[in-house]
């Protein structure tokens, strides 16, 4: 059965007449819950994003309501399962923004020559395309091998299969042109075999990569970062959660260290602004300067 997927659309053939306020109630009832009994703090994400993805849910398991959604979810984890996924907006590429990595090359890198060890965060990390992009460019630059890389997501199943690193064998092509444009030096098909439909990345590229399970909203830093990419995950966050990772970023970077965002997010308007400096024209890369 159809939802109302946006407000000026009620459900057709709904026992109920639909009203936004209630419909909000209920969201924040659901959100509360999944909240207090599994721990996932989905409270101050951005309201339209999220309600977009429940009544996906509410539509994939059949239901009517969202406050149906609420009781299947309380009671059965694997619908928790499901929501997570739907919630954690997952979507993502190797060397995604060419641009930005090439940027990073130029920028970056001869400020981590300086380190003679250096700890990268990737904070949402997702299936991993983004890891294993920069433990390539880390190993052509000479600098993998005093290099950490802590990869860490909310969501266990995606980590689950950034571990494997085998990637569909049809984004190959894509991928190639990116790690092209990213200023990649050598054949990219040299970092994986095709097998079956997916491409398995040579172990070698994640000899350093710790992956884990961390989330933004709840839990604590859990290192002093050189480098910290969260890109393309605050987008998903209300302006008070944004602050709050803020804060957690700011405590977690070593002074001088890089914050790297996404294209659409940025530093403007958080308290954070005045303790960073950009250092490039064209892509979201700010170093910690007090
Ligand atoms: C769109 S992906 C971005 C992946 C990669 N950073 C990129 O730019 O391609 C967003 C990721 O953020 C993760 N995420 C969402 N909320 C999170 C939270 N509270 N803590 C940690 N990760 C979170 C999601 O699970 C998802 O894998």
């Amino acid at each position: 059965m159809a939802v109302p997927i946006n407000e000026r659309e009620p459900l057709s053939g709904a026992p109920y007449v639909y009203n936004p306020e209630l419909e909000r109630i209920e969201i924040e009832l659901l959100l509360e819950g999944v909240y207090r009994h599994y721990g996932f703090d989905f409270r101050s994400y951005a309201y339209a994003s999220i309600r977009r993805r429940l009544w996906k849910r509410v539509e994939g398991e059949g239901l009517q309501t969202i406050s149906d959604l609420q009781a299947r979810i309380l009671h059965d984890q694997d619908t928790m399962e499901r929501l997570l996924l739907d919630l954690s907006v997952n979507v993502t590429s190797m060397f995604r923004d060419p641009h930005f990595y090439r940027e990073f090359r130029e920028v970056v890198v001869p400020t981590l020559r300086t380190y003679p060890f250096i700890r990268i965060w990737h904070a949402g990390c997702s299936t991993g395309e983004e890891v294993f992009s920069m433990a390539i460019l880390l190993e052509e630059e000479g600098l993998y091998d005093r290099a950490r890389l802590y990869a860490t997501d909310i969501n266990d199943v995606v980590l689950q299969r950034a571990r494997q690193g085998i990637f569909p064998l049809d984004r190959m092509q894509e991928y190639t042109d990116n790690y092209i444009r990213a200023g990649g030096r050598r054949s990219f098909s040299e970092y994986y075999t095709a097998k079956y439909d997916g491409a398995l990345f040579s172990p070698s590229l994640t000899r350093n990569v710790v992956f884990s399970q961390h989330n933004l909203v709840t839990d604590r830093s859990f290192s002093e970062f050189t480098v910290i990419f969260c890109r393309n995950v605050l987008i998903y966050f209300d302006k008070q959660l944004q602050n709050r990772v803020h804060k957690l970023f700011y405590d977690s970077l070593v002074t001088y260290g890089i914050l790297a965002l996404g294209s659409k997010e940025s530093l403007k308007f958080s308290q954070y602004e005045p303790c960073y400096e950009k250092i490039s024209g064209t892509e979201k890369l700010y170093r910690k300067v007090r």
